[in-house]
């Protein structure tokens, strides 16, 4: 691969527009709005919904999950409106933090939608998103969420766990990883017409990962379903690893026998790897991953060695000492 350009997720800290800053261009945007619509500037008119809006989720009813409480945290959960408008979907764009990732993504329909699992399964088929949310036990969860970047969040995720879709799958003794990948449509999804990314989206897991009490499909957050910008209908949650091993909008899940090859390895290999645990030992080839900032309380923290998550997941990699576990 011939395309060696940063991610501008991988800027430096300092490069970063404070929190403060950005929230309050939000705000000041949507006060706009608001005043122009007073003012009798706009047609008055109501608006219908837009495509993408998850108040027409066809899920809907399904919200709140209840939360399980096996998974909680030791500080805040980071508020909706930060970590709804600090998201890492290159497929809307590379520039998350002048907001146009949420509005661009809000614009993407999100049915009809389908999941093709195909590979080393039984039975490859492709079904409906609402079949397989309504097949499984939805439930909420708290938990970290770590970018390589070195920020991090606290999400209340509602899904199921991947261990259970894997299962409903029924993937053949033969598979050795599972791949997911995004969709494809360049129509809604700007950031799909530049091409120095090899779209779609891919990253895997192996299957003792995928099967792994932790790893999540979410479906939904903060008591609801996902706005896009989260990644709907459909995205990983692997907590105890760098977040751009979470796949987002999911339109295909493969059991494989290969390693997939994720898009941030093909693009920068030196620094991205396929496995990208969480260790604050280990160095990003160009910054420090000891500590990280939480983006709803602006504090620095400590970062905890698998994301804080070693007691469920350590065991995984016992034996796996000639792999480069941590990028
Ligand atoms: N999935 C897709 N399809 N496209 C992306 O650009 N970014 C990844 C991951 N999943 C990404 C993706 C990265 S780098 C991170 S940190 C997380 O999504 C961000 O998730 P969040 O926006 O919910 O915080």
């Amino acid at each position: 691969m011939l395309i060696r350009r940063r991610p501008s997720w991988a800027l430096p800290e300092s490069a970063a527009t404070p929190e403060s800053v950005y929230l309050s261009r939000r705000h000041l945007l949507g006060a706009g709005i608001g005043l122009l619509a007073a003012a009798g500037l706009s047609d008055g008119a109501e608006a219908a919904p837009a495509a993408g809006d998850p108040a027409t989720d066809p899920t809907r009813d399904l919200y709140p999950a209840k939360r399980n409480p096996s998974y909680t945290l030791d500080h805040p959960i980071t508020p909706e409106e930060v970590s709804g408008n600090y998201n890492n979907f290159y497929e809307f764009g590379s520039d998350r933090r002048n907001y146009q990732v949420a509005d661009i993504a809000e614009r993407m329909p999100r049915r009809p939608w389908t999941v093709k699992i195909d590979g080393l399964v039984e039975k490859p088929r492709e079904v409906g998103i609402d079949d397989i949310i309504r097949a499984m036990a939805l439930e909420e969860r708290l938990y970290r969420h770590r970018c390589v970047e070195a920020w991090s969040m606290a999400v209340p995720w509602t899904g199921f766990p991947l261990k259970d879709f894997v299962a409903w799958a029924q993937p053949l003794s033969g598979a050795k990883y599972v791949r997911f990948e995004t969709f494809v449509n360049p129509s809604v999804a700007p950031g799909q017409n530049r091409f120095i990314y090899p779209w779609p989206y891919i990253d895997g897991l192996t299957m003792a990962e995928a099967t792994n009490e932790l790893a999540f499909l979410v479906t939904g957050v903060y008591g609801k379903p996902a706005p896009n910008q989260y990644g709907a209908p459909l995205r990983l949650a692997v907590p105890w690893k760098y977040g751009f091993k979470s796949v987002k909008s999911i339109v295909r899940v493969s059991f494989v026998e290969e390693r997939p090859v994720g898009l941030w390895e093909q693009v920068q290999g030196r620094e991205y790897g396929f496995w990208a645990n969480v260790n604050p030992a280990v160095s990003h080839p160009r910054w420090s991953q000891a500590s990280e900032r939480d983006i709803g309380t602006g504090e620095r923290r400590p970062t905890l060695i698998y994301n804080g998550y070693g007691e469920q997941v350590a065991g995984l990699y016992a034996g796996l000492s000639g792999e480069k576990l941590f990028m």
